[in-house]
């Protein structure tokens, strides 16, 4: 048989409950690699009743053996790898051997933060972390970006920071900030930290690529979800990078030619952090009723999370350009006592009703939902319901779903821990 080789997406605005279903899938897989983002992201994993939010390092970690890999999409903040790095090994999770870190990602400088701050404050307000991702991936398209892999000339690493902050400071004069920044002390501190974790990079591309042939399967992690995505999402108001699978061949160096599987996850409601369009966004006690029982707060950067019901023109948007094969619908016993529960079918766009999900957010935001109303299962299930005896108002809204999308749903998450799964 093929070596498995999955990407996994999240098919909404992030916090779908990814890491959860990775940790699921991790003991099917060798190695899980994430291949986009920062710690701007915050996957949950609980296992035992002790719950562990990670950034960066993929949620394959709890899984004994696994390697994981750090890909050269991603950018990271060296600061926050270290504690994270910390905490794991404090935790008793053993990395030696099983993280590895791409040497062409590229690095968050304390001046990325700062801009970061700085353009959310300006310009019109993303809504952003304020981990500084955005203005890391800018420097690196712009072609000035520094990288792990610069270590290994010390002398044009320092340069690159010299000319970096005196290019910031030139354009953002008014940041005393940026001001209080001096190359050498940021060539330092950067030094410092890299000395604690140089053993983690290698040239990640050739890792994977090498373990593949050897019929090694590999899960390829993204972060946040379609609708953030730089090319597809709500533009301005995404993310800097690709989190939909496409992402998944130029963040790590993986051909697409070897993928053979893409799993969607999707949460059985709509969440949203920071600002943009949002059709299904409920204002009223439902939407607050959602967000408590979901407890709906970001694990990065603990803002409440907008709520709305789910949407399938979106859903089946995502499905699309992500070319999903199956799908892990999570959080769905956060529905278990609501009467009535919607699903978004069609928009409603100047008299018109369209199904197709519009790319400019400025038209997005005029839509108004059409829904297709789901009498409620009432009635929680665990970890040892089978599909086939839960509930017909559940099967129905499950099915609904899948016929709409055109892909099975396969995984149905009825809670937080790693035992609450129905496989389908
Ligand atoms: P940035 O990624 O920090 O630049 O933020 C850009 C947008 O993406 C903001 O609306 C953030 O709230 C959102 N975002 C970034 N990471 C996540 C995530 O992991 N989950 C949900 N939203 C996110």
């Amino acid at each position: 048989m093929k070596n498995k080789v999955s990407v996994l997406v999240g098919l909404q605005w992030g916090d779908e409950g990814k890491g959860k279903i990775v940790d699921m899938l991790s003991k099917d897989f060798d190695v899980v690699a994430r291949y986009q983002g920062g710690a701007n992201a915050g996957h949950t994993i609980i296992i035992d009743g002790k719950k562990t939010v990670l950034h960066l390092i993929p949620s394959g970690i709890f899984t004994k053996n696994i390697i994981c890999v750090i890909g050269n999409g991603t950018v990271i903040d060296p600061k926050a790898l270290i504690e994270e790095i910390d905490l794991l090994t404090k935790d008793g999770v053993d990395l030696s051997g099983r993280l590895y870190i791409s040497k062409d990602a590229h690095i968050i400088l304390p001046y990325h933060k700062i801009i970061d701050a700085i353009n959310e404050s300006k310009n019109d307000k993303i809504g952003t972390t304020k981990k500084g991702i955005g203005p890391t991936y800018f420097d690196k398209y712009a072609r000035r970006g520094i990288k792990f892999s610069d270590f290994e000339d010390e002398n044009v690493l320092k340069d690159k920071i010299k000319k970096n902050l005196a290019y910031l400071i030139s354009i953002f004069p008014e940041s005393e900030e940026l001001k209080a920044l001096s190359d050498t002390g940021l060539f330092n501190e950067l030094k410092e930290q890299y000395e604690d974790i140089k053993q983690y990079f290698v040239q990640t591309h050739y890792l994977l690529n090498n373990m593949i042939s050897e019929g090694k399967n590999i899960l390829l992690e993204g972060a946040q979800g379609a609708l953030l995505d730089v090319d597809f999402g709500t533009y301005p108001y995404i993310t800097s990078s690709s989190p939909t699978s496409g992402g998944a061949c130029t963040g790590t160096g993986i051909p697409p030619t070897v993928i053979n599987g893409v799993i969607g996850i999707v949460k059985a409601y709509t969440t949203r952090v920071g600002e943009g369009p949002f059709p299904t966004e409920l204002f009223d006690d439902t939407g607050k009723e959602i967000a408590r029982i979901g407890v709906e707060f970001g694990a990065t950067t603990g803002r409440p999370r907008r709520c709305g019901w789910l949407d399938l023109v979106a859903l089946k948007y995502a499905v699309i350009i992500n070319g999903v094969t199956e799908i892990a619908l999570t959080k769905s016993d956060v529905l278990d006592t609501f009467k009535e529960i919607k699903l978004c079918t069609d928009y409603e766009l100047g008299g018109d009703v369209i199904n197709t999900f519009p790319s400019n957010p400025f038209v997005l935001q005029n839509v108004k939902p059409v829904y297709k109303t789901f009498k409620g299962w009432n009635k929680s299930f665990n970890e040892s319901s089978k599909y086939e005896d839960l509930h017909v108002e559940f099967k129905e809204y499950v099915e609904f779903i899948e016929n709409y999308v055109g892909v099975k749903i396969r995984y149905i998450s009825t809670g937080p821990a790693r035992k609450d799964i129905i496989i389908k």
